[in-house]
């Protein structure tokens, strides 16, 4: 399901190695919201020695903007809280306007960007990660 979901919303879809191997991983965590039996939206955290890493978030097209995302969001906060994180770090597109609304509204804030971090979509260029980070002490 993780799969099928990633191959179908994702615009940069991880491998099915890299879905198992993150399943696999003790120090990972990854959280699914299913509606009707079929799974809508996953997020994938990381745990790392001082900060948590938010790898993945992903939300079927029929059911965004209806909250799912940032239900998995708070999910993940909680775990690095758990976790005893000083921060939730992540990586994003400088374009991907609905997830930079996202975080924004979550509370995370801008420490940097990667010039041409990002291989380019089919006919565009390649695109600047904005590095993100939420306090979480
Ligand atoms: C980014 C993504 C996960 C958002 O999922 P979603 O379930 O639609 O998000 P939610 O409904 O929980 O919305 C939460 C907040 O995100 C922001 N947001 C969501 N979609 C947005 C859009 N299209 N434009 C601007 N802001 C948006 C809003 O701030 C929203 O809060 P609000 O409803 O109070 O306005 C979804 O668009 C997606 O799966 N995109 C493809 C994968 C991706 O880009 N993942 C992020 C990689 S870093």
């Amino acid at each position: 399901m993780l799969s099928a979901l990633e191959q179908a919303a994702s615009p940069d879809p991880w491998t099915l190695h890299q879905l198992q191997a993150a399943l696999d991983d003790p120090d990972t965590r990854v959280f699914g919201i299913e509606r009707e039996g079929g799974l809508v939206g996953h997020a994938v955290v990381v745990r790392l020695p001082f900060d948590a890493e938010l790898q993945a978030i992903l939300v079927t097209q029929e059911a965004r903007c209806q909250g799912v995302a940032g239900r998995l969001l708070k999910a993940v906060i909680e775990q690095a809280r758990t976790w005893q994180n000083e921060r939730l770090l992540l990586e994003v597109r400088a374009s991907n306007d609905a997830a930079l609304g996202l975080y924004r509204g979550a509370g995370f804030g801008e420490d940097g960007r990667r010039r041409g971090y990002y291989p380019a979509h089919i006919g565009g260029r390649r695109e600047d990660a904005l590095l993100m980070s939420l306090p979480l002490a």
